[in-house]
């Protein structure tokens, strides 16, 4: 055994990944839930359940002694519940920072002695690369997040940064793409319906990386001697905002209507949707006027080749693998 791990937020899309690769490199794998989480990616029987109260630092601790007279120490923790979507803005800062402080701090009060600790934060912590140059955002950039989300995402890094608890890891990852994700999903479920919609006119240039590599990348580092560091998670390849739909369309076998939306246009909309829904509903609607400012940004390509060249390895999935896979497993699930 390669030791214990605990995989926080392992019920979710990235999560059950992480447990799957961390199972099959060996690891003692601790699954990181709640009451209510669905389990259904979770069906291995080596995977042992640890129902964690992350709202509540003594609740946690508690519940972190009492695995800890169980089972022993974790050596490994990779910190992966978040949020990308949110009924409230605070809730963000809730979930994605505070819980992260209270899983360090009950970590550490619990004893366990953890030899690395990985956030899986984000490319949005860093904030979008020059919109002119098209140049990619590197580690050593400046990190200017502009929405909610990728500021709690920021925030949670600094504080890891700072308190010194456990040696760390921070990922930012680009957008991720695979089986179990209901974010591309929507985008492909229109594709399916011959409907191809871009938002703006201008030139957007995005970095990808199928979720099957991240998950790889990221059990991949818990051998490596790297600490106290980041790393930012791509395919290594720039795409323009079409060629997923071009990839997509070509893998459906499907041919679509184009339909660009001006930026112009759509701003106001989505404003106004968002009043509403705040007004009526106190809920933030899927698409509000901060995410579309950071969805619509022309530039989100990174470099990823520290990573890659760490781990001595190459992403295993081009564009057009790994959506077919991804639409493989939509199709079979019926979720197209
Ligand atoms: N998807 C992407 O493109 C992307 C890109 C960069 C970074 N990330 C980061 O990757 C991580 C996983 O994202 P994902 O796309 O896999 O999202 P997801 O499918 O929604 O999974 C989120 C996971 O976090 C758990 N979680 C959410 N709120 C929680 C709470 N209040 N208490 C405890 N657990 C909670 C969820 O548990 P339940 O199942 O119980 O709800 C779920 O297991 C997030 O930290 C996200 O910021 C995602």
């Amino acid at each position: 055994m390669k030791g214990k791990i605990l995989i926080t937020g392992a019920s979710g899309f990235i999560g059950s990944f992480l447990v799957e690769e961390a199972l099959h490199m060996g690891f003692e794998v601790f699954a990181g839930i709640r009451a209510s989480s669905n389990k259904q990616f979770l069906t291995d029987e080596k995977i042992y359940f640890a129902e964690l109260d992350l709202s509540s630092q003594e609740i946690l601790q508690e519940q972190l002694v009492s695995i800890k007279q169980m089972h022993g120490s974790f050596d490994y923790v990779i910190h992966n519940a978040g949020i990308t979507h949110a009924d409230n803005k605070k809730d963000f800062f809730t979930v994605n920072c505070n819980y992260t402080q209270n899983l360090l701090h009950a970590l550490q009060r619990s004893g366990m002695q953890i030899k690395k600790f990985v956030l899986i934060s984000s490319l949005a912590a860093y904030g979008p690369g020059n919109a002119k140059t098209f140049a990619p955002i590197e580690l050593w950039h400046e990190q200017i997040p502009i929405s909610t989300y990728a500021k709690s995402k920021f925030y949670a890094e600094e504080f890891i940064r700072s308190s010194n608890i456990f040696p760390y890891l921070i990922i930012n990852p680009t957008a991720v793409y695979g089986p179990r994700d209901k974010d591309f999903l929507q985008f492909i479920q229109l594709l399916n319906k011959g409907i191809e919609p871009y938002i703006g006119n201008n030139q957007q240039m995005v970095s990808l990386v199928y979720v099957k590599d991240l998950a790889k990348a990221v059990v991949g580092l818990m051998d490596s001697r790297h600490v106290n560091y980041s790393y930012i998670v791509s395919d290594r390849n720039d795409y323009n905002k079409e060629e997923l739909g071009a990839t997509v369309k070509l893998l459906l076998n499907k041919r679509t209507i184009k339909i660009k939306i001006p930026l112009l246009f759509v701003r106001p909309v989505v404003s106004i949707v968002e009043k509403l829904s705040l007004f009526f509903f106190d809920r933030l609607p899927f698409l509000h006027s901060e995410k579309l400012e950071e969805i619509s940004c022309p530039n989100w390509l990174c470099d990823s080749d520290q990573l890659w060249n760490d781990l001595h390895l190459k992403p295993g999935y081009s564009l057009e693998a790994g959506m077919k896979e991804t639409i493989g497993w939509y199709k079979e699930n019926k979720w197209i």
